[in-house]
């Protein structure tokens, strides 16, 4: 097919088969039947459970699965495990659990699973008199949302408040009820839209105006983790590194182009065992910085301080809509296993995990930053990819990466110069 044909539009696209589809692309992408053989490759996730998860699949993407040890969590030891590309995050998890054993661990507590709805209510004339007006009927609205879920509701969860906001905006007045859902072990998204789907034309009636959206809000700030940690400072390195970490903190504080940098740090832990366990990061993602700028500045999610007695102490408050029932917690047997070596009983103890990960992932970023430099541990990891893209296999790959280090030139180009010396050698040997 020349560049000329080629087009994207397939209409009945997702009706074809698997290998139908992976045909399609690869002629439209000029794959090779390498790369096609590469993405008939199933692992543990296979082709028909994939193809039932989301539309249009032509395979499946794997990512490396670490466990970051060490962890003592409110007296628990925990393994955790991570997805995620990045060297050097799971190590460095690893090695700042170690540090927090020194003060007792992490420890971590969370909010009820509340997770909020949304329904807008727009073309109202007396928007104020309708917020009372919708209060008023509150056990109505609620006994209608929770209809919707009896299975939720005899778990003792299911819609539990509601409250009405009226904003201004470009538009004029809207009028946003907010039904408030005990998820209980859920995510909770599908139960949530289903009730605020359910509500809404009582609400257009009560209000005499019309519904618009019926969604989940993922600045689900009635879902909150805390964790904190105490730790004497020689754990981190000494007085001056703990010093510096809390430098570290308040030029976070004080300045959002540090505090998104910061809170990705955090993120870099969170999101590993979001996406291990089969959650939606992207709501969590969404949640967490929502909630970063809650007052209306960017800020840092953690907050690190030295209190009398010396000791470093770090403490972290962020929403975590994270499940251990539904969706790909338990269509993926992938994410199964994860909660199994986890051994978490409910989603409100996942979230705890995941929220001692953030705190600790965001002190081993700082130790390092106010320590040696955060190069100096990415180096060893960053030099071995550079090893493997350069094309060394097996023991190659260690000794092109320490050879790299040692010479503090981590390149390409000098990765493959090495590879062929060791290989020449090898020949000659
Ligand atoms: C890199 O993935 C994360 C850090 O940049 C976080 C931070 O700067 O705090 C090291």
């Amino acid at each position: 097919m020349s560049t000329m044909e080629r087009t994207s539009r397939i209409p009945g696209f997702y009706k074809l088969t698997v290998e139908e589809r992976l045909r399609i692309v690869a002629e439209f992408a000029g794959l090779s039947e390498e790369e096609v053989e590469l993405l008939r490759r199933y692992a543990a996730l296979d082709r028909d459970t994939a193809n039932r998860m989301i539309e249009n699949v032509i395979g499946t993407f794997q990512l490396p699965l670490g466990i970051a040890v060490n962890f003592l969590i409110n007296g628990r030891d925990y393994m955790v495990p991570m997805v995620i590309e990045e060297p050097s995050v799971v190590a460095a998890a690893s090695n700042a659990a170690r540090m927090t054993r020194e003060g007792g661990g992490v420890f971590a507590q969370s909010t009820e699973s509340l997770m909020i709805g949304q329904i807008q209510l727009v073309g109202i004339k007396d928007p104020y008199a309708a917020r009372l007006e919708v209060l008023r009927n509150r056990e109505e609205i609620l006994a209608i949302a929770n209809e919707q879920d009896p299975v939720l509701v005899n778990l003792g969860g299911g819609a539990k408040d509601l409250e009405a906001r009226v904003i201004e905006t470009r538009l004029g007045p809207m009028l946003i009820v907010h039904l408030i859902v005990d998820v209980r072990d859920a995510m909770g998204a599908n139960a949530v839209n289903t009730m605020a789907e359910a509500v809404a034309p009582r609400l257009a009636s009560i209000t005499g105006g019309r519904y618009r959206l019926r969604i989940i809000s993922n600045l689900a700030d009635k879902r909150l983790v805390r964790a904190w940690t105490r730790i004497p400072p020689e754990a981190v390195g000494g007085r001056e590194v703990a010093e510096g970490i809390v430098e570290a903190w308040a030029f976070a504080d004080a300045d959002p182009y540090r505090a998104a940098t910061h809170n990705k740090g955090i993120m870099n832990g969170v999101d590993a065992v979001v996406i291990a366990t089969g959650n939606d990061w992207r709501a969590v993602e969404a949640g967490a910085h929502a909630y970063a700028c809650r007052f209306g500045a960017y800020k840092p999610l953690s907050t690190w301080e030295i209190d009398e007695k010396g000791n470093l102490v770090g403490g972290l408050e962020m929403p975590l809509a994270v499940g251990i029932v539904g969706g790909a917690t338990r269509t993926n047997p992938l994410a199964r296993i994860c909660l199994k070596i986890l051994g978490v009983k409910t989603a409100r103890e996942l979230a705890e995990v995941i929220g001692a990960v953030g705190l600790v992932q965001n002190l081993a970023a700082l130790r390092a930053l106010a320590a040696e430099g955060i190069q100096a541990g990415h180096m060893s990891l960053h030099a071995k990819n550079i090893a493997i893209m350069a094309g060394a296999v097996g023991d190659e790959i260690d000794q092109v990466a320490e050879i790299m280090v040692r010479e503090k030139c981590i390149r390409l180009d000098r990765a493959k110069e090495i590879l062929e010396k060791l290989r020449r050698e090898r020949e000659r040997r």
